[in-house]
């Protein structure tokens, strides 16, 4: 059986008091799910070391929205994946689709952002998804096998310690959730993607990530290669983020 996760992305969200009155009501709210999951939140990097204290003595992970593919050097607002390290980061999200839209994030990038931090024992949640004009072409499958398989290609035989996380970027944030069904189909498209690569997908983490609320996540997490949740909008909301937590325990 795999574990589930449930991993809230802050995005560029929070200020100290906010973060400090989110994080307690989600401790207090622990177990937020069963024995068979994790639950972690991304938070901006100025933030990890307040967040790292407050949740040192939970069993909430933390981690980061990204990270530098260079180990250090003149690389002037970057943040490495060795200071993610020592601010005790179980996750850094990568290649999300905002970052790719707005940044330029090639699938190239993205895939030595992964090995950075791997490189340093963190878990690149790698983020994959079609944009609605792709979907509508019919390309849905070869854009999310292409953003994979540059990191599976990077990571090589560490590829199976990665999460991914499909998340479509007509979803993100417009309310406009994937369907079960069609969330499903494209899990099922990365997962036999990821055993041809690995030999080891029936252990590997597929996340769905766009629009997941508290009312749609349980149908969502059900599907079978649907191994948890990337939560941005909701989970900034501690009641919507532990019931979303719940769904998936
Ligand atoms: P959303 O964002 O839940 O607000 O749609 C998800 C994400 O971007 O990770």
């Amino acid at each position: 059986m795999r574990r589930k996760l449930v991993v809230g992305n802050w995005k560029m969200h929070g200020s100290r008091p906010a973060n400090a009155e989110l994080l307690a009501a989600l401790l207090a709210a622990r177990p937020l799910m069963g024995p068979g999951g994790d639950v972690a939140v991304c938070v901006p990097f100025v933030y990890l070391g307040e967040t790292a204290a407050q949740l040192a003595a939970g069993d909430i992970r933390w981690g980061a929205q990204d990270v530098s593919p260079h180990a250090q050097g003149a690389y002037t607002g970057e943040i490495s994946a060795a200071m993610l390290q020592e601010c005790g980061c179980r996750y850094a999200i990568v290649g999300h689709s905002e970052r790719r839209a707005y940044h330029a994030e090639s699938d190239e990038l993205v895939a030595a952002k992964a090995q950075a931090a791997l490189g340093r024992g963190i878990t690149p949640i790698v983020c994959v998804g079609e944009t609605l004009q792709q979907r509508d072409a019919g390309e849905t499958e070869s854009v999310v096998k292409r953003q994979l398989s540059a990191v599976i290609h990077t990571l090589a035989h560490c590829a199976a310690e990665m999460v991914v996380a499909y998340e479509p970027v007509w979803a993100i944030g417009t309310g406009r959730t994937a369907t079960p069904e069609q969330a499903q189909a494209v899990h099922a498209v990365l997962r036999a993607q990821l055993q041809a690569a690995t030999g080891h997908a029936e252990r590997m983490c597929i996340l769905y990530g766009g629009s997941v609320k508290a009312d749609n996540a349980a149908a969502l997490f059900a599907m079978p290669d649907i191994d948890g949740g990337l939560i941005g909008g909701a989970s900034l909301k501690a009641a919507d983020f532990i019931a979303i937590c719940r769904a998936a325990g």
